[in-house]
């Protein structure tokens, strides 16, 4: 079965809410009739409430940007999947490479997150991806495979079905370097083969897997018409409602 495309919008912690409403209402205009691709966007905490209402009755659906694991308590700055899902959002980014840098995200502290965000009845966008020097060592399909496993760890494939994988190679993104589409394509490939392995060759067939870092307008096209990118998690592209939608609907 064909998997369908998926491009969700990543906003980090950019836009005031005022700013983050505008710029949903202006991509919810501008993509009222779009059916055959699933488009996300993942603005910061704040604004999710309010977004939400704004995209309700549109194709557009909710992201976070993160989850904690444990339900409820004294867990200052964190945030529940109930939480997310009470405030109307679908998705939830998990395992950023940002995350991962900054903040002490782990192999264990993905599974959690997974585990968690799927109790919750989120469905997870599960970034991976390897650093230039471990791509320039020779240490790409290593690191995949460790990210991978780690992550999914104890998840049964039925659950794992709900996830999406992002793969976005650390050093392409922000940088204005994307992957090539065939870097791109045969990363995917040896992800498809990891899961493959992990689950059965029917998921891994399934399994949508965006490419994140520096997608744009002018390289979306290239990019999505590889065997095995199935879409795109945007980071600056998708602050502008014309660049985003440049990317939903590639020319
Ligand atoms: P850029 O598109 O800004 O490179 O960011 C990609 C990303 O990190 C999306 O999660």
């Amino acid at each position: 079965m064909a998997r369908k495309k998926f491009i969700a919008g990543n906003w980090k912690m950019n836009t005031t809410p005022a700013e983050g409403i505008a710029l949903a209402r202006e991509i919810v205009t501008q993509a009222k009739n779009i059916s055959d691709v699933d488009i996300a966007i993942c603005p910061p905490y704040t604004h999710l409430a309010a977004i939400g209402e704004i995209i309700k009755d549109s194709p557009i659906k909710l992201g976070a940007q993160d989850v904690h694991w444990e339900p409820k308590g004294a867990f200052t700055g964190k945030i529940s999947a109930a939480m997310l899902g009470a405030a109307g959002v679908t998705y939830v980014i998990i395992g950023h490479s940002e995350q991962r840098t900054y903040f002490h995200e782990t192999d264990v502290s993905v599974n959690k997150k997974i585990k968690a965000a799927l109790g919750g009845g989120l469905l997870p966008i599960v970034c991976i991806g390897e650093t230039l020097e471990e791509r320039n060592s020779g240490k790409m399909e290593g690191v995949l495979k460790t990210q991978i496993t780690g992550g999914f760890a104890g998840i049964a494939k039925n659950d794992a079905l709900k996830c999406t994988i992002a793969y976005e190679p650390v050093w392409a993104i922000g940088t204005g370097v994307n992957a090539s589409p065939e870097q791109a394509n045969q990363a995917h490939i040896f992800i498809r083969s990891i899961f493959s392995s992990l689950y059965d060759v029917q998921f891994a067939q399934a399994v949508r897997i965006q490419y994140g870092g520096s997608m744009k307008p002018d390289n979306a096209k290239q990019l999505l018409q590889q065997s095995d990118v199935d879409g795109g998690l945007i980071g600056g592209a998708s602050l502008k409602a014309a660049d985003f939608m440049g990317i939903v609907i590639p020319r």
